[in-house]
């Protein structure tokens, strides 16, 4: 590889629901970032998301809704790849074709298949046990070198990774096998009810996240009342999780440090910290959802950027499935 080329990069999000703030700073504020660095590729997973069952009429809207969000985060589609994953039909290909090479013992013991069986007992279906040769077939299209994820899907990054050196193992290079790529900014945001939990958009109690297109009171609101302890101290501490929550929350949107942000509230009560909290947070978002609001009331350019990037994708799609067809016997 020539040392100008900008390495690749890949990643999907799911269109369920609506993203969070945890969303945000665990993993978007990172695709933005990413992008200058990087040549990246970005899909919204919507095959990925019935696994679960899915109403059509919200499913279509988070879908443009997700896609909204991700121009309005600033992702430049001009310079990136930003595609809906059932409109390059390579991905579906090549996940029947990888499934062929994947154990049912090592998809059986994916934590993320247990807990979700555990979730909709009464629909495990194969889509939901295979949930991870498609996201192996996401990556692998594409060669990338770096994918970055959050935790709860490391497993599924590694198994893509055994599939791809297996493959490679058989049929000779066929795909990069790609790394995790972690970022250096951006936080682990955790429920604002119970922070031993990751915040999440499926916690019952709305007051435990904070959607992306809250409004300002909304987010004032829920940190106001979020869980903290009782030593009324703003500092990291073993068992503040909640203020340790805050504070990451503030440290990742401020750039501030732990200990400038202690300094800052030296002598001042948990309530003044979680408004100023909510506050750095509104502020945040407020450009974004600005945008989104002139996104997604433009439903034709934003068909007219996702069509496009579906162009660009299967490009390079087609060419990885064709090079894994012919490896494999079948005739072209
Ligand atoms: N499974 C991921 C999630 O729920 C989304 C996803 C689908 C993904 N395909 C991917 C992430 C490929 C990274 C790479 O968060």
């Amino acid at each position: 590889m020539q040392t100008n080329e900008k390495k690749k990069v890949l990643s999907c999000i799911q269109p369920s629901g609506m993203l969070t703030l945890g969303n945000y700073l665990g993993a978007l504020i990172n695709w933005k970032n990413m992008q200058n660095e990087f040549d990246c590729t970005y899909a919204v997973a919507d095959l990925h998301a019935i696994t679960v069952r899915q109403e059509p009429a919200k499913l279509r809207q988070q879908i443009y809704s997700t896609c909204a969000l991700l121009l309005a985060l600033g992702i430049d589609p001009a310079n990136n790849t930003l595609f809906v994953q059932s409109h390059v039909a390579a991905h579906s290909q090549l996940a029947w074709l990888l499934s062929c090479y994947t154990q049912f013992g090592e998809l059986s013991r994916m934590t993320q298949f247990k807990e979700k069986s555990l979730k909709h007992a009464d629909n495990i279906n194969a889509g939901l046990f295979s949930y991870p040769v498609l996201m192996a077939a996401d990556i692998l299209l594409y060669q990338p070198d770096l994918v970055p994820v959050g935790a709860d899907q490391k497993q599924h990054l590694e198994i893509a990774r055994d599939i791809a050196v297996r493959f490679n193992g058989i049929y000779g290079n066929v795909f990069t096998v790609p790394e995790p790529y972690i970022a250096k900014t951006g936080a682990r945001v955790m429920s604002l009810q119970d922070p031993s939990k990751k915040m999440s958009k499926s916690d019952e109690n709305i007051n435990s996240w904070v959607a992306m297109l809250d409004s300002k009171d909304d987010i004032i609101r829920k940190f106001k009342r979020a869980v903290t302890d009782s030593e009324a101290k703003v500092c990291i501490g073993e068992n503040k999780l909640g203020i340790n929550n805050l504070i990451g929350i503030y440290s990742a949107i401020t750039g501030k440090s732990a200990q400038d942000i202690t300094n800052e509230f030296e002598g001042k009560g948990y309530g003044d910290f979680k408004i100023t909290v909510g506050e750095a947070v509104a502020e945040e978002l407020r450009p974004i959802q600005e945008k989104y609001n002139t996104f997604i009331a433009d439903k034709k350019q934003l068909e007219d950027i996702y069509k496009e990037g579906a162009v660009k994708a299967e490009y390079t799609a087609r060419r990885t499935l064709s090079k894994v067809m012919k490896k494999v016997g079948f005739v072209l």
